[in-house]
């Protein structure tokens, strides 16, 4: 039931289901009035750490906190004691009335790094505290909800393992001796054993660029634990039916990013017309993909359910991206050959070209964008058609 005074829809981000559930407001659905409701109905095919997000306007909805975690149990709970789901995000304030700032289209944020907010928090909290004794192993569910902002993540009193990306668990958990990115749209599942001395707290760091940590989350280490420390976790049980994309086979196909300050366009394809940069400004684009800014009036590609497709995205532009595609998730081809753990997120620093491939396993209008919301409203978006 919609009760905001406009329109509305809910993505279930990385879940997979079917095209007429997935909630993008102008492709798969008809926005919902306000006063109208919508019923989503799907069955759920995988375990793991999802969230689901306004798909309408997002780059003001979800600004304003219109999201929420998604969590779907393994059959059997793995060998932990405790389950936390970290929602993080970033919020841009008024310092002045403390409230959400409603410059939503500001076109310097659209064209830049995006809306970049100035208070961070947890599930809605300055910080988040716990207490649990030592040797206690944690489940993490980190989850970046911010428009625009990457996180990068450490730990520190707690030595932890990656477990899942994107909802889906990796094949061999590895120790997380580096700090991980996690761009908006982005998951991961930490497993966190609390090593600090009782007493002292382990913590979730979000780690600047100057290398300066700052604490998201902290745990008290309890004293009178009585638990030895575990060996290394054994890897999650797989989802089911997970296509694995056959890299010799697949087709191959372009997507140029381009556009953005410092870069910008000169022209680009919008609503079937080709418009200059002034043109394009007018209406608020500032990006486009392969010469196409936010046309999206035909797809990107078609493919046949089942084909295999491999994406070769050219970040061309001074700014990093976080690249969503719906429905299907994907690997990156690595350029050894061999593939990297599913995602649905990626993560593109400027300049970069990474290849990911995929089964085109789901019927439907399948959307792909930057999860940088103001860059999508700004023409980064576009999406891909499978055929039944
Ligand atoms: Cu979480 Cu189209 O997005
Ligand atoms: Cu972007």
């Amino acid at each position: 039931m919609n009760r905001l005074d406009m329109p509305t829809s809910v993505h279930w981000h990385g879940v997979r289901l079917e095209n007429g559930m997935d909630g993008v407001s102008g492709l798969t659905q008809a926005p919902i009035a306000p006063g109208d409701s919508f019923a989503y109905r799907f069955p759920l095919q995988d375990a793991g750490t999802f969230w689901y997000h306004a798909h309408h306007r997002s780059y003001m909805q979800v600004a304003q906190g219109l999201y929420g975690a998604l969590i779907v149990d393994e059959p059997e709970r793995p060998d932990i004691d405790a389950d936390e789901a970290l929602l993080i995000d970033d919020w841009r304030l008024d310092p002045e009335t403390v409230q959400i700032r409603a410059d939503f289209d500001n076109r310097h944020d659209h064209s830049h790094a995006g809306r970049l907010g100035n208070l961070v928090t947890v599930n809605g909290a300055f910080t988040h505290e716990g207490a649990r004794p030592q040797n206690s192993r944690l489940r993490l569910r980190l989850i970046n909800a911010a428009n625009a902002r990457v996180f990068r993540l450490g730990v520190q009193g707690m030595s932890a393992w990656v477990m899942a990306l994107d909802g889906m668990p990796v094949a061999q958990p590895w120790p997380l001796n580096q700090p991980i990115d996690l761009a908006p749209g982005q998951r991961v599942d930490l497993f966190a054993d609390i090593t600090a001395a009782p007493g002292t707290q382990a913590h979730l760091v979000d780690i600047a660029q100057n290398g300066e940590g700052w604490a998201l989350a902290s745990w008290t280490a309890q004293t009178g634990g009585t638990r030895l420390p575990r060996p290394a976790p054994q890897p999650l049980p797989e989802n089911p039916q997970m296509a694995v994309p056959v890299i010799d086979i697949a087709r191959q196909v372009q997507l140029d990013m381009t556009g953005g300050a410092m870069r910008g366009l000169r022209e680009a394809r919008y609503q079937g017309q080709m418009l200059d940069a002034r043109s394009l400004a007018m209406q608020g684009k500032f990006w486009a993909f392969n010469g196409r800014a936010g046309d999206m009036d035909s797809p990107l590609l078609s493919a046949f359910q089942g084909e295999t497709l491999r994406l070769r995205l050219h970040n061309n532009t001074a700014f990093a991206h976080a690249m969503h595609l719906h429905g299907m998730h994907f690997r990156e081809v690595l350029p050894n050959g061999s593939t990297g753990p599913m995602r649905d997120t990626v993560l593109m620093q400027r300049g970069q070209t990474r290849d990911i491939a995929f089964v085109a396993h789901s019927p439907g209008k399948w959307l792909l964008h930057c999860h940088m919301l103001g860059h999508a409203a700004a023409g980064m978006i576009t999406w891909i058609e499978v055929l039944a």
